[in-house]
């Protein structure tokens, strides 16, 4: 997969390494050609780099780490991006005491809006740089989720396929509007790493458990509340 980033600081960086150790062509966009160019040197791996409009035109799918930016802003010409998968990874800047507000329009929802050919696909907000730094092992030996949000379900998919690419374990969450719940999961993230002194290696992972042998306790029972 062709795989453009679009600005190259840690999760743009950590994430187009990671891609590029799997055979994918990646290259990296920032905001002068420069940096991207000497990003692409120590990532090494074929990778290339430069701005952020020759990233755009590059990649089949971009990653958009540039949070609250609107990719008017960024890029020379929006239309570049028609038809191509946008990973939005972003978070909300964290409150002071952690005082989140409830999320009635996510980034990536605010992002599809201004670029509404673009196939946005929410993914990879819910875990801190820490954790990519392990990937593939061993990353891959403790089912951490990436949790996908996006319209189309093909890009869902790819996107899916990229996390497992890199030993996470992606769950579908469905149409773009769940992305609301994906950051409120990025939030009480960030606030256990930080506020609650976690450390960036604590991760969410979704576990699906075995029925239980014997339904001791009754099973469920049809509920009496509305
Ligand atoms: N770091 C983490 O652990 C982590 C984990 C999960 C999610 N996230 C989320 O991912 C997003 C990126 O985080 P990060 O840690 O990668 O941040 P970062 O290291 O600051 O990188 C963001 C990059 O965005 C580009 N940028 C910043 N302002 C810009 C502007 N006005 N116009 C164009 N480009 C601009 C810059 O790229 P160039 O310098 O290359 O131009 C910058 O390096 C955030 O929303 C964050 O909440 C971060």
């Amino acid at each position: 997969m062709k795989i453009g980033i679009l600005g190259s600081g840690n999760m743009g960086r950590s994430l187009g390494i990671l891609w590029a150790e799997q055979k994918h062509e990646v290259f990296f966009g920032s905001r002068t050609a420069e940096k991207g160019q000497a990003v692409a040197e120590s990532a090494g791996n074929n990778t290339q780099g430069g701005t952020n409009d020759e990233a755009a035109a590059f990649g089949d799918v971009l990653l958009y780490t540039i949070r609250g930016v609107n990719p008017a802003e960024v890029l020379t010409s929006i239309d570049v991006l028609d038809g191509k998968i946008l990973i939005d990874c972003n978070n909300y800047e964290i409150p002071e005491n952690f005082a989140y507000q409830p999320i009635e329009l996510s980034l990536a929802e605010k992002l599809a809006s201004e670029v509404p050919q673009a196939l946005v696909v929410k993914a990879f907000n819910t875990m801190a740089q820490e954790v990519f730094e392990l990937s593939p092992q061993p990353l891959n030996e403790y089912n951490v989720s990436v949790f996908v949000a996006g319209d189309d379900e093909d890009a869902r998919k790819m996107v899916m396929s990229l996390a497992a690419d890199i030993g996470f374990a992606p769950v579908d969450c469905g149409e773009l509007r769940f992305s609301r719940l994906i950051e409120g999961l990025g939030d009480f993230i960030r606030y256990l790493i930080i506020g609650q002194k976690l450390g960036g290696y604590a991760t969410i992972s979704v576990e699906t458990l075995p029925e239980a042998k014997n339904q001791r306790l009754g099973g469920r029972q049809s509920s009496s509340l509305h």
